[in-house]
């Protein structure tokens, strides 16, 4: 492929024993939602997701509220819109796959639920193809509409940059540069994908210590039952 691979980002949640850092995926949340939600849908996640992860019970059904959702029909077969509800899903930003080539210069904007798996590089790919905007290298040119970034395939690609600095103001104060931008949604997106990220590492080191406990035991055990033997 005519790709720049992305580096590797010694990300925090990389150790073995390490969790996902819940701020980050509360502050990626909030750049999902005020940046990326204009353009990019986000269907496998709903409001209630949220709790205990990124934000609480009534902070998560504020921001449900907040959205207007698709309902219906009621009896007279009419689709109605209401405030959103913990159970709701994210509404989607265009109503089908038209309205969205439409509304980008004829590409397609991708669902971000999975997009962590889709593509080669996970989260790292994520970061570089968000910090990765930069003028074409002398001799190429990119059609109209379109943006050069190394980091995707063939080099142009139908999504403008979308982050600069100073673009929001995080609640908990953190300055919201490019690169830290790039990094919590990246963070958040990686939950999205991965939603049970923790609860796997948890389960691995519990196995692990019951594993090595039992195998402590019939060591002990066998050497116990055998010395007569030997
Ligand atoms: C494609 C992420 C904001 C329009 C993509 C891709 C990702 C992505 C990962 C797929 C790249 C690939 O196929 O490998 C994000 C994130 C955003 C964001 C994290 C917020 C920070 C936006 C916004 C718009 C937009 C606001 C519209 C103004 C598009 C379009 C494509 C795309 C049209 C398809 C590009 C193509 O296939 O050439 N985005 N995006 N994105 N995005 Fe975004």
């Amino acid at each position: 492929d005519d790709q720049l691979h992305p580096p590797h980002y010694p990300w925090s949640h990389d150790g073995i024993l390490s969790s996902l850092d819940h701020a980050s995926i509360r502050r990626g949340y909030q750049v999902y939602k005020e940046v990326c939600s204009a353009c990019h849908s986000l269907d496998q996640i709903a409001f209630r997701n949220l709790v205990g992860v990124s934000h609480t019970e009534e902070e998560a059904k504020a921001l449900a509220e907040s959205v207007n959702i698709e309902d219906g029909p009621n009896e007279d077969g009419e689709m109605f819109l209401r405030p959103g509800k913990l159970s709701d899903y994210f509404p989607p930003p265009y109503k089908n796959d038209e309205e969205a080539r439409a509304a980008n210069n004829g590409a397609l904007p991708p669902d971000l639920s999975l997009m962590n798996k889709a593509r080669h590089g996970g989260e790292d790919y994520m970061f570089s193809l968000l910090t990765g905007y930069c003028d074409p290298p002398a001799g190429i040119t990119v059609r109209e509409g379109l943006s050069y970034n190394p980091y995707f395939t063939g080099g142009a690609i139908g999504m403008p940059q979308q982050l600069f600095d100073d673009m929001l103001e995080y609640e908990d104060g953190t300055p919201a540069t490019v690169s830290q931008l790039a990094k919590d949604v990246s963070v958040f997106l990686k939950w999205c994908t991965e939603p049970y990220y923790d609860d796997k590492k948890r389960m691995f080191m519990k196995a692990f210590l019951i594993i090595s406990f039992l195998t402590g035991i019939s060591w002990y055990y066998k050497r116990h039952k055998w010395s007569v033997l030997k």
